[in-house]
C-alpha cells in the first residue's frame, strides 16, 4: 500500500489488521525511550493548509518515535501568501526528496490530486468535508480497547454531520467494522442526500441514549457553515448537547467521545468531558500510536499488510 486516502483504501480486514499493528507501537511508546529506528532516514512532510493541534502534532510524534526526519510546512508563513500555487508547492517540497506528505487541505479531493504530481505516499489528515481516515483508526482503536470489539456495537454519531469529515471516515470504519451506526443530528445538519449510506437516522438523542454503547459528539463547524442551520447555539445545546443528566441516561459502560476540539458547553458540557467513561484523551494518546503504525505501513520497507504485523522492531532494536 503506498496512500492512505481514504477508510475504504483499507477495507474492514485491513482496518483490523492495521489495528493488531498498533498494538506494537503502544507497547513502543509504553517504553522507558519510545522510540524505534524502523524509518531511519526517511523523511515525512507535514503540509497544513488548514488550522490543527491534534492531528499534526501526532503525525510528527509518530514520525519521531520512528526515527524519521521531519519536516513543517505552514501556509502562514509560506510562499502560499506570495501566490504559490498547491502543485508548485508541494514539487518543491518533493525536490528536498521526501517519502511521505501528510496533507490537510480545506478542499475534499486535494490528496489524490497530490498523488498523480509526486512519487511518495501521500496521507489524508483531512480534505474538507470529505474524509480523516487516521481519525477513524484512532476512533476504531479506542473502542476496541475499552469494549473489545466494534461488531454488534451501537454507535451514536450526533451532531454536524453535514460538514464533518470525521463522521464520514467514522461512519465507513465502524460499519465496515461490524458495528450499527445512528446518525443524531436536526435535519439541517445531515447531508442532503443519504442514499447509500448504511446508518440509521434518528432526530431524537434521548430517543437513541438507552441502547447506545458509544456515543461520538461533534463540533459545530462554523467554518464550514455559509448559511445559519440552527436557530441558535442554546437551541442547539437544548436538543443535542451531552449534558450529565443526559450522560447518566446511557447504558453503564457506554463511552462517550470526541475527536476534539471541543467546545465546551455546547455539544458537550465541561462535567460530560470530565466523567471516567468519556475517553477523549485516549483518543488522542490512541492516535499516536495509530499514525505510527500508518507512516510503518506506507514507508516500512514494503512488508506486505498480512505479515507486517511481524515486522515491527522489537524492544531490543531489531526485528524478529
Ligand atoms: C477534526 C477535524 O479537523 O476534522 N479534528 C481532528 O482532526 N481531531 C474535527 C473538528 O475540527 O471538529
Amino acid at each position: 500500500m503506498k496512500h492512505l486516502l481514504s477508510i475504504e483504501d483499507l477495507g474492514g480486514d485491513g482496518i483490523t489488521a492495521l489495528l493488531e499493528l498498533t498494538d506494537r507501537f503502544v507497547e513502543v511508546s509504553e517504553r522507558r525511550i519510545p522510540k524505534v529506528p524502523a524509518l531511519l532516514g526517511k523523511t515525512v512532510v507535514s503540509l497544513f493548509y488548514e488550522d490543527s493541534t491534534r492531528t499534526r502534532l501526532s503525525f510528527e510524534t509518530a514520525a519521531k518515535r520512528l526515527s524519521a526526519d521531519t519536516m513543517n510546512f505552514s501556509v502562514g508563513t509560506s510562499s502560499v501568501n506570495k501566490g504559490e500555487s498547491l502543485r508548485d508547492t508541494v514539487e518543491t517540497i518533493e525536490a528536498m526528496g521526501v517519502d511521505a506528505i501528510v496533507v490537510r487541505h480545506g478542499s475534499a479531493g486535494v490528496p489524490w490530486q497530490i498523488t498523480g504530481w509526486v512519487d511518495c505516499s501521500v496521507i489524508n489528515a483531512g480534505d474538507g468535508g470529505h474524509e480523516h481516515p487516521t481519525q477513524a483508526l484512532l476512533d476504531c482503536y479506542t473502542i476496541r480497547q475499552h469494549c473489545g470489539s466494534l461488531r454488534g456495537r451501537h454507535i451514536a454519531i450526533v451532531g454536524d454531520i453535514k460538514h464533518s469529515r470525521v463522521a464520514r471516515s467514522d461512519m465507513l470504519a465502524f460499519v465496515a467494522m461490524g458495528a450499527e451506526v445512528t446518525l443524531v443530528a436536526p435535519q439541517t445538519l445531515l447531508p442532503a442526500r443519504l442514499d447509500g449510506w448504511p446508518v440509521k437516522v434518528s432526530h431524537d438523542l434521548d430517543a437513541v441514549l438507552p441502547t447506545a454503547d458509544v456515543v461520538y459528539l461533534l463540533r459545530m463547524q462554523r467554518e464550514r457553515m455559509h448559511e445559519m442551520l440552527i436557530p441558535s447555539l442554546r437551541e442547539y445545546t437544548t436538543c443535542y448537547g451531552m449534558t450529565a443528566e443526559r450522560a447518566a441516561r446511557l447504558p453503564k459502560n457506554a463511552l462517550i467521545m470526541h475527536p476534539g476540539p471541543m467546545n465546551r458547553g455546547v455539544e458537550i458540557s465541561a462535567e460530560v468531558a470530565g466523567l471516567v467513561n468519556a475517553v477523549i484523551i485516549d483518543q488522542v494518546k490512541n492516535g499516536v500510536a495509530v499514525r505510527m503504525a500508518v507512516l510503518f505501513l506506507l514507508l516500512g520497507s514494503g512488508y506486505g499488510l498480512a505479515n507486517i504485523v511481524d515486522a515491527v522492531p522489537t524492544a531490543e532494536g531489531g526485528r524478529q
